[in-house]
Order: structure tokens, then C-alpha cells, then sequence
């Protein structure tokens, strides 16, 4: 698709309607092996916290379509020591051909998109997590055949991931419920964004009720309560979070083909139980597979090949 070429992809909704339904066939067709889109381009990885599966996904990815990868790890890069984002950008831009990038603030991933002529992508900040996104829908895709107007409950923290599962799941007409404690809920502007994106008639509720939000869904979604950055306050979140808890009980509320998903990874005993993500609904693992070829499609898009 021409028109992604060379795009910053920011956020979720940073794609249109048709943009992302197109990244979501391209991705199966990668997945199938009906598609082998080759690049011999480089990406950058600058990644300010841990990951596992964002990192290992964008490297296969990129290696798949005859590209490579450089890990620019801010502990032996000058990220690490204070050299501005503005000059650091500039710097890799006349070496990438594009960069993906995980740190705390939004501002940061923003500014090396205004700095850097090259695609910047948001391999998860504080406020999002788009790529996971790209990765969930197409696994309720393959689940469910067609997305739209199926129902997604989010029980658990309102945090980056269920603000990119809030404007994605609006912008794909999917309706997204999402149950939280009293004082974590999503980002308010995120969930007025949702509303707005949500023309096609999907339906957005926020709320602190897990059982009503899980009633009848189908896909129920949980992520750990304390995110990266947030280890301080795990603890005091614990007792807080009980009723959100993802178990059989509330599954039990689900529709009865619903499927559980997590973008790990997980807490068990916390989020989810051992029992629900080693259960039949579980697509958990389906799930993390699709990051690889979600973002092989991405990359592809972006690269323009
Ligand atoms: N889901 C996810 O982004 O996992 P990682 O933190 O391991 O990359
Ligand atoms: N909300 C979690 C997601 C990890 C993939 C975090 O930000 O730590």
C-alpha cells in the first residue's frame, strides 16, 4: 500500500479504517507465505525499557525480509549519557532506514519523529502499544473470521495497552468495553478519541464493573496491573485489583466461544490465572506469533517493499 510508505506510525490511530483492515489481509498473507515482500533495509531497535517479544519479532521480521537490525541499546549508546533526542535523531536518520523505538514518554518517540526523516514506530510507550494492537486483531480475525462488531473487554489497568486496544478497536468497529478500579481508569482524552474514531457504530464503554463489562464478550483481555515504570506501586495495586482479576468465575460470564487474550507478559496469581491461561479459550501464545507478522507487514508498508 503506497500510501503508508515512509510513515511515522505513532500510535493506532495513526492508520485509517482502510489502512488497517489492509495491514491486517497483508499480514495473514505473510503468514500464509502467499506474500514474500523482500527489503534489503536496516532498522534500528532503541529501546529504553525490557522486552522479549517486541524486540525479537521486529529483528525476525526485518531479517525475513531480507533486511538487518542494530540494537541500539542505550546503556552503550550516548542516548544513555544525555545527547539530546533533536540531535540523536538527525545523527540516525542519515544511517537507518527506519527505527523503532519502547521508552516512557510519548514526547520522546514524538520528537524523534519530528527529527528524523525516516519512519519512527511506537514499540510501546506509556500512553500506547500499537503494534500489540495490529497483533490482537488480527488474531480475533483468524478467531472470528470477520472483527466488526464483535466485543473486547479489557479488565484490569487502564494503561498503554488498553488505550492503543480502546482507538484500535474503534477505528476496526469492534466494540471495547473496559473495567477498571475507581482512579485507574484510561486516559480521558484517549477514551474521547476512541468515541470519536468509533463512527462505524462500535460501541465504547468504560466502567468499573468487571462482570457486566465481561457479559457476553468475545474476546476478554487482561495486562499485568503495574507496567513497566510502575514497580513502586505494585504492591498497594494488588488488593485494589482482586475483582479484576481475569478467572473461570468471570470467563465464566463470557460468551461461550469467547477467547482470552494478554499481551504479556503475565502476572499469574495477579491478572490471570494459571488455569485460565493454560485453558481452551486461551489464544495467548496464537497471539504473541501474530506480533512477528503483523509488523513484518508493517515494515513492509513503511519500507515501501
Ligand atoms: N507484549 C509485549 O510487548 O511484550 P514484550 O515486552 O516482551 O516486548
Ligand atoms: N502495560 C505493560 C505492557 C508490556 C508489554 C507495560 O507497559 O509494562
Amino acid at each position: 500500500m503506497k500510501q503508508l510508505q515512509g510513515r511515522d506510525i505513532l500510535s493506532i490511530a495513526d492508520l485509517s479504517f482502510e489502512e488497517l483492515y489492509y495491514l491486517l489481509d497483508f499480514a495473514q498473507k505473510l503468514k500464509s507465505g502467499v506474500e514474500k515482500p523482500k527489503s534489503n533495509k536496516v532498522l534500528g531497535l532503541l529501546f529504553y525499557k525490557a522486552s522479549t517479544r517486541t524486540r525479537v519479532s521486529f529483528t525476525v521480521a526485518m531479517y525475513r525480509l531480507g533486511g538487518q537490525v542494530i540494537d541500539l541499546n542505550p546503556k552503550v549508546t550516548q542516548v544513555g549519557r544525555g545527547e539530546p533526542i533533536e540531535d540523536t535523531a538527525r545523527i540516525l536518520d542519515r544511517y537507518l532506514d527506519i527505527l523503532s523505538i519502547r521508552t516512557f514518554a510519548q514526547k520522546d518517540i514524538q520528537t524523534f519523529a519530528e527529527y528524523a526523516e525516516i519512519p519512527v514506530i511506537n514499540a510501546l510507550s506509556d500512553l500506547e502499544h500499537p503494534c500489540q494492537i495490529l497483533a490482537d486483531l488480527l488474531t480475533m480475525q483468524e478467531c472470528f473470521g470477520s472483527i466488526a462488531g464483535k466485543t473486547l473487554t479489557y479488565v484490569g489497568d487502564g494503561n498503554n495497552v488498553a488505550h492503543s486496544l480502546l482507538l484500535g478497536g474503534a477505528l476496526a468497529g469492534v466494540n471495547v468495553r473496559v473495567a477498571t478500579p475507581e482512579g485507574y481508569q484510561p486516559d480521558t482524552a484517549i477514551v474521547e478519541q476512541a468515541k470519536k474514531l468509533a463512527t462505524n457504530g462500535a460501541e465504547i464503554v468504560i466502567t468499573d464493573d468487571p462482570i457486566a463489562a465481561v457479559e457476553g464478550a468475545h474476546a476478554v483481555y487482561t495486562d499485568v496491573w503495574a507496567s513497566m515504570g510502575q514497580e513502586d506501586s505494585a504492591n498497594t495495586r494488588i488488593p485494589l485489583f482482586q475483582p479484576y482479576q481475569v478467572n473461570d468465575e468471570l470467563m465464566g460470564h463470557a460468551d461461550s466461544d469467547a477467547i482470552v487474550l494478554h499481551c504479556l507478559p503475565a502476572h499469574r496469581g495477579e491478572e490471570i490465572t494459571n488455569s485460565v491461561m493454560e485453558g481452551k479459550q486461551s489464544r495467548v501464545w496464537d497471539q504473541a506469533e501474530n506480533r512477528l507478522h503483523a509488523q513484518q507487514a508493517l515494515l513492509a508498508c513503511l519500507l515501501g517493499c
